[in-house]
């Protein structure tokens, strides 16, 4: 695969026909503001083609013109295959008999909690966080505990342990929702890290879920620690999620892999999973995501250095173009969380100013909970071309905000 793969701008308006929630939801989600001429830079997909080899399977499942039930057995098929990349890729010797399918790891998140906590119980989240963790545990009437990220002055998150002893150890306190690597604040969690964590929530019987959605996109120097590779004693206290969503851009086809190495918690999920009545398997999920999972690792070799050339770029003019803006290099994911304190803005200005002035789309950061006001979070999993057009416009608004001054 040649990285010029990812240069072609495609065309995701309402009038190509591609329904893209990125650009069509905008609507909704910056009502109120004047949208004319704004990039879409918020929902995290990429602007990408998935790989060919996906297309093609994908085109010839429809050319059958025949749609009706799936069978489980292509789930089954796409978890032997996601056992295949985790095994390849992470290094955990999965069996593919652990593996739960099911569309999206949100209800999977949300599966999790309803089957394993109790109305009222705590659920330890670590915010600035993906926010559906926190309005999982909120929509299914179970408490958020926040163990709140660490920022030291140049950027770098780390966890808080003391606070997650204290948490871990309230009775009522029975999951931890863990986003390893962590969106957005782009850390890759090191062995050590991960292993602490572990301890203290066996040590405690708090259940971890770990979000590994993003576990393929990680930057030159950092390694993805997958949290079963951590040691045999915690594996009957995990339950760990995998998704080619991202990885090959096919979110929109719907298909995870669940792995959880202890039978009762993964007949529990399992049962939940079924009793939450889910829309049936899209035959084109688990499809593309065998394929995907099976041969198209080039495709994301190819693709993590255009986006650290993206991360890069934007890194760089930052730090000479745009005083008051500070952003540290994420180590995973293709976002980057912009810190726009600086400005002398309010939280709100500050996300008004990306939408009126630079013309940008953006998740704010207090969507991400406690932690993240005054921050943005940015997806440069686009051509380089339409990146280096936003970060001109941005570029003009911070320069207009200077000679206003
Ligand atoms: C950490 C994390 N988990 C889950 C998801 C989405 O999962 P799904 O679409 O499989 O429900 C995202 C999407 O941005 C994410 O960032």
């Amino acid at each position: 695969m040649d990285s010029s793969y990812f240069d072609l701008v495609i065309d995701r308006s309402l009038e190509s026909g591609s329904y893209s929630h990125k650009y069509l939801s905008m609507v909704d989600r910056y009502a109120g503001y004047d949208l004319d001429g704004v990039i879409p830079m918020w929902v995290a997909d990429m602007d990408f083609r998935c790989p060919p080899e996906v297309i093609d399977a994908v085109r010839e499942r429809a050319a059958h013109g025949l749609y009706g039930y799936t069978g489980s057995t292509l789930n089954n098929v796409f978890l032997k295959a996601a056992a295949g990349w985790v095994q390849r890729r992470y290094g955990w010797a999965v069996d593919p008999g652990w593996g739960v399918y099911i569309p999206g790891i949100v209800p999977a998140i949300n599966a999790a909690i309803q089957e394993f906590t109790e109305p009222g119980d705590g659920v330890i989240i670590q915010s600035p966080v993906y926010y559906p963790f926190t309005d999982g545990t909120v929509n299914n009437g179970r408490t958020p505990r926040h163990n709140i990220l660490k920022e030291d002055e140049n950027g770098y998150y780390t966890m808080d342990f003391e606070g997650l002893e204290q948490l871990a150890k309230e009775p009522r306190t029975k999951l931890l929702v863990l986003c390893n690597p962590h969106n957005p604040v782009g850390r890759v969690w090191t062995r050590e890290e991960l292993t602490r964590l572990m301890d203290i929530c066996l040590e405690n019987q708090v259940l971890v879920f770990s979000d590994e959605i993003h576990a393929d996109l990680i930057m030159s120097g950092h390694t993805h620690i997958a949290a079963g590779t951590l040691g045999e004693k915690y594996l009957h206290n995990l339950i760990a999620a995998y998704a080619p969503s991202k990885t090959f851009n096919i979110a929109g086809l719907g298909a995870s892999a669940i792995f959880v190495p202890d039978p009762e918690i993964r007949q529990r999920l399992q049962k939940r999973i079924g009793a939450n009545r889910l829309p049936p398997s899209n035959v084109f999920g688990p499809l593309a995501g065998e394929v995907a999972y099976r041969c198209c690792d080039s495709y994301v070799d190819t693709l993590v250095p255009y986006l650290e050339k993206n991360i890069d770029y934007v890194d760089q003019f930052i730090k000479e173009q745009l005083p008051g803006i500070k952003m540290r290099k994420p180590e995973g994911t293709y976002m980057v969380w912009i810190d726009l304190r600086g400005l002398g803005m309010t939280p709100q200005q500050a996300n008004d100013f990306m939408i009126e002035q630079a013309k940008i789309a953006v998740d704010f950061g207090t969507w991400f909970g406690v932690g993240g006001d005054g921050f943005v979070r940015m997806n440069l999993a686009s051509p380089f071309s339409l990146v280096e057009k936003a970060m001109g416009q941005l570029k003009s608004a911070v320069d207009s905000l200077r000679s206003e001054a």
